[in-house]
């Protein structure tokens, strides 16, 4: 591309990002597709992101162990040695399916992980993290289990920047969880290989601009390097409302490693959601989505990010937290209150909501059934969780008389990528494929960056010069593969 004397180089997009992490994982582009929970991040997905040379991560959260283990069987069969990884996402109120997890992962050699939720370093990430952990001949540390950390907040990056902590790693080699010899090796090694930097996204959200949190999250990894002094330092992606070459490009320039995209995934056709689910992400604008309390973390207030347009589930978790949070248990609620919720909501009395409630439990985890028989307001929370649990399953199956129930996680992304493509081929859900979406975002983020290149020497680009256009499949394998 020359203009004048004005000059960009050739920028094929698997030159965005960084090399080491396309060399280290394997991948043709630095580009992620993040783990979407209750397999919407499906064995398709995954499939369709590791042909096309991206690094894709398996929904495991919400799933038991042996659903996930028949992931982990597929993808063994149907992609052999092609990058992949799987989620282990923090459960607070249910520790021992996140051990389950960890020790499944180990014990099918899942190299790599999807580190998400955590607020600190628990047992079960460090187990994982440190197996296998050894000095090589060279005299350099090897961890061959990998960890992407998603986060949010310094404070927890700072803990996945760094290694676990002595007290921890004491009190784990002391309990027989690690050997003291892995315990010594953990001190030369970050707890992640790569920290992905969360900004407004759809699910789990702090709601924080990229352009904000992103700096200084650079200048933490720096600051905690400059410290340890890592042989091999995290790196530095980015993720949260990136769904257009423009986003792309800005995330590689301010100097994301990789970046990893959710929402504008969900949308297409590998996803495991359900194709009403597709259409309705379709036609989704930036300012239809809105929060909404968290099923997994009711009780402590965390809310995650939905789709507002054309479901009413919103308005009745925040309806149902209201009620939760100012009732002692089902029985202090207003009989009026009870009625309406019992006719419109969860279709049923109550009690028997609970009934079926603390089977489900008994069978997972039978703890919580003791507990709630003990504290009623527990119990409460186990019952409006059933809803907010189901409302996902709901809009992932099509159930049709459940549809303004249906619970979306889906953030700004969606619309910002439904705008651009407006009047392509990619508006309608039955052509977006992850591979494609992919892509066309990456080769409209190498076309805007050489346009930049321009600008800064002076150049002035119109809209005309640097509107990208989806292209066909076709298309871009002439432009990229050729
Ligand atoms: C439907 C959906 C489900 C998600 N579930 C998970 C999950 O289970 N675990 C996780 O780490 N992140 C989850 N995420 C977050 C994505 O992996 C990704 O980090 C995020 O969507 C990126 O931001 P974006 O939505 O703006 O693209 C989910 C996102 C969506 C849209």
């Amino acid at each position: 591309m020359s203009f004048g004397n004005a000059f960009a180089p050739a920028l094929l997009p698997e030159l965005l990002g960084d090399s080491e992490f396309r060399r280290e994982h394997g991948v043709r582009y630095a580009y992620a597709t993040g783990a979407m929970a209750n397999g919407i991040a499906s064995e398709s997905l995954v499939e369709a992101g590791a042909k096309a040379g991206l690094l894709s991560f398996f929904g495991a959260a919400g799933l038991p162990p042996a659903r996930v283990e028949a992931a982990i069987d597929r993808l063994e069969k149907s992609l052999g040695g092609l990058p992949r990884g799987f989620n282990l996402i923090h459960s607070p109120s249910e520790p021992d399916l996140e051990a389950a997890l960890t020790d499944l992962y180990i014990a099918r050699d899942v190299r790599l992980v999807e580190a998400s939720a955590f607020m600190d370093l628990t047992p079960a990430i460090v187990r994982y993290r440190l197996h296998g952990i050894a000095r090589g001949e060279d005299g350099r540390v090897r961890a061959p289990n990998k960890v992407v950390a998603k986060v949010s907040r310094v404070e927890v990056a700072a803990k996945f920047l760094a290694p676990a902590s002595e007290r921890l790693l004491r009190e784990m080699a002391a309990a027989g969880l690690i050997t003291s010899g892995q315990a010594e090796l953990a001190a030369e090694i970050p707890m992640a290989s790569d920290l992905t930097v969360e900004a407004d996204s759809g699910g789990h959200t702090d709601n924080r601009p990229l352009v904000a949190m992103f700096p200084a999250m650079i200048a933490l990894r720096d600051r905690l390097q400059a410290q340890f002094r890592f042989k091999n330092p995290a790196r530095v992606g980015a993720a949260g409302g990136i769904s257009t070459p423009e986003a792309a490009a800005a995330a590689y320039m301010m100097g994301a490693a990789y970046v990893l995209t959710g929402s504008v995934n969900q949308s297409c056709v590998e996803s495991g959601t359900s194709d009403q689910v597709r259409r309705m992400l379709a036609a989704a604008g930036q300012a239809d989505c809105v929060m909404a309390p968290a099923a997994d973390m009711f009780e402590l207030g965390v809310k995650v990010q939905v789709l507002k347009r054309g479901t009413m589930f919103a308005q009745r978790g925040a309806k149902l937290y209201d009620i939760w949070r100012t009732c002692d248990s089902i029985e202090a609620i207003a009989p009026a209150v009870r009625a309406a919720l019992e006719k419109d909501v969860f279709r049923s009395g109550l009690d028997e909501v609970w009934a079926s409630t603390r089977e489900y439990f008994l069978k997972r985890d039978a703890s919580q059934v003791e507990r709630a028989e003990k504290e009623p307001k527990h119990k409460m929370a186990l019952v409006f969780r059933s809803y907010l649990g189901q409302a996902s399953r709901w809009a992932n199956a099509g159930v049709a008389d459940r549809a303004l129930d249906y619970q979306v996680w889906c953030g700004p992304a969606m619309g910002a990528f439904n705008e651009w493509t407006q009047g392509s081929f990619l508006q309608a859900p039955e052509r977006r494929a992850v591979g494609l979406v992919a892509r066309n975002i990456l080769y409209g983020a190498a076309v805007l960056t050489r346009a930049h290149f321009l600008r800064c020497q002076g150049l002035t680009l119109d809209g005309e010069t640097t509107r990208i256009e989806p292209l066909q499949a076709a298309e871009l394998e002439r432009l990229l593969d050729e």
